[in-house]
């Protein structure tokens, strides 16, 4: 039997308003990402996730949903997504969309309706509550800073929204909500999508008590702490989600976002009738440190293996600050980033990627007056926000667009970026895109690589060692985290993050064929 192709997939994530852009307003749009997809099958990738493109008024840029069954005007049309799966599937590609069910937009009829009416029906879509004390009905905060109730002054109650006021939270445990994102699942479904990548997918559902929370000092990047989330209905909703999914020809998956440093809770999202896979986002917030990355390596792999359900791994998405620019930036972060993606690719289980992380983009400072990200305004200027990561990609030429739009872009995009385009990389072979490029096709190829038993080998302070085999190959990984220059076990390289000799200096990688 083969196994399911989501087991061990590279996945692309495209942040849609970032990545290409067809119309000339600045913005991507569904027929930039179409006209781009020769370069995803060229970079050897097996899918990509599309970040929301549905109709929204763009307070948190997509991720309030005005409507779940369109596309966004600014983006496209419903014709223009068939065309991109249709164009996709044509060229072996997968498109994995976003699904986000925690919250709509407050542009959403439903909330509209719920607003002008406190008796009309949809109002129970929502969580409404009496204030406590002459404030908000509990103390819980907004993940993008200040309370998480907004008062709704006709009725004098007040509405839950985890993220910002314009992204009111649903109420999970009201039915006519859950059998609406049957019919929304559906409705993609039928279009042909390959799968969902389910938005805050712990937080559906809130304590019925929604009791106070400790939150902790400063506010941890995972949610563990969050124990009014995470609830017991979670359960027996995706497993219904799941069967809706297997109804469906071709292994159509789920990837939950679910924001925990608790590898063993959150496998229990994966186990085998549930989702698929769920982001593992250790390393995310982890420092290019050996010791600590083995110990992300290991309580994941036995937490997933526990379960049965692949791994998945993280280095960079929309949410986080680039690679390069967290491994210290410049000239050593870059290095430590083309290393850490030897390990990424070299680890079993799926992989997603971020749109321009093969590029080997750094984070971009970008003055005030540019930043969108409601992080930065609901915390006052305190956290500089996400818009750092989501600079477009560029193309080609130079500024101000790069070949990315023939508008102006979104965000302004840095003159140092001449030498990073895909254009400028294309042809080069010490390139990033090119490191990358030869990395995918060799794990394509690698059947130990893709398949292989996991097992680690001893290796001096500061580095990491493990193997991938299927009985016949050997692959192994070394990498030399921050330890003394360790001499590579012998066998043919089949790719090295730098050119090296028989010694790997620290902040370098290499696989090599035994
Ligand atoms: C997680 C998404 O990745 C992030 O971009 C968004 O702001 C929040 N969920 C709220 O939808």
């Amino acid at each position: 039997m083969t196994r399911p192709w989501w087991r061990n997939a590279v996945i692309y994530e495209i942040y849609v308003r970032s990545f290409a852009d067809s119309d000339g307003d600045g913005v991507g749009d569904l027929s930039g990402i179409r006209s781009r997809l020769p370069y995803l099958r060229a970079l050897g990738v097996d899918g990509t996730w599309l970040t929301p493109f549905y109709p929204s008024p763009g307070a948190d840029h997509g991720y309030d949903v005005s409507d779940y069954v369109d596309v966004d005007p600014r983006l496209g049309t419903l014709e223009d997504f068939d065309v991109l799966v249709a164009d996709a599937h044509a060229l072996g590609l997968r498109v994995v969309i976003d699904i986000v069910p925690n919250h709509t937009s407050s542009e959403h009829a439903w909330f509209r309706n719920a607003l002008s009416d406190p008796q009309h029906a949809d109002r129970a879509r929502y969580v409404f509550r009496p204030g406590r004390d002459g404030g908000p009905p509990n103390n819980w905060t907004s993940a993008f800073g200040g309370p998480a109730w907004t008062l709704d002054q006709a009725s004098g109650k007040y509405y839950l929204h985890f993220f910002a006021p314009e992204q009111p939270d649903l109420d999970w445990h009201n039915e006519t909500v859950q059998a609406d994102f049957e019919r929304i699942l559906r409705f993609w479904l039928d279009r042909g999508v390959d799968g969902f990548r389910i938005d805050v997918a712990q937080a559906l559902f809130k304590a019925r008590d929604l009791h106070d929370m400790q939150v902790p000092e400063p506010r941890p990047p995972f949610g563990d702490w969050l124990t009014a989330l995470q609830q017991p209905e979670l359960h027996p909703l995706y497993r219904r989600w799941r069967q809706i999914a297997d109804g469906y020809p071709g292994g159509r998956v789920y990837v939950a976002e679910i924001v925990l440093e608790d590898q063993v809770a959150l496998a229990q999202y994966v186990r085998p009738d549930e989702l698929q896979l769920a982001f593992n986002f250790t390393f995310l917030h982890e420092q290019w440190n050996a010791e600590a990355l083995r110990g992300r390596i290991r309580e994941t792999l036995d937490a997933f293996g526990g379960v049965g359900a692949p791994a998945s791994w993280v280095l960079e998405n929309h949410d986080v600050t680039r690679l390069p620019t967290r491994y210290g930036g410049g000239e050593e972060g870059r290095r430590r980033a083309k290393a850490a993606a030897l390990l990424l690719l070299a680890l079993p289980g799926a992989v997603f990627l971020y749109a321009g992380q093969e590029l080997g983009l750094e984070e971009v400072e970008l003055p005030d007056e540019c930043r969108e990200d409601p992080i930065f305004f609901r915390t006052n200027g305190e956290q500089a926000g996400r818009d750092g990561c989501r600079v477009p990609i560029p193309w080609s030429g130079g500024p101000p667009a790069f070949g990315f739009t023939t508008g102006t872009p979104w965000l302004p995009m840095p003159h140092a970026w001449v030498e990073l385009t895909v254009a400028a990389q294309e042809h080069h072979s010490s390139s990033s895109l090119a490191f990358h490029r030869t990395a995918f096709a060799l794990r394509r190829e690698s059947e130990a690589l893709r398949e292989g038993m996991f097992s680690w080998r001893e290796s001096p302070p500061g580095t990491l060692l493990f193997e991938r085999s299927d009985g016949g190959a050997t692959v192994l990984c070394a990498v030399n985290v921050d330890g003394d220059p360790l001499e590579l076990p012998a066998g043919d390289v089949l790719l090295a993050s730098e050119e090296v000799g028989s010694l790997l200096p620290p902040g370098a990688a290499a696989w090599t064929r035994i």
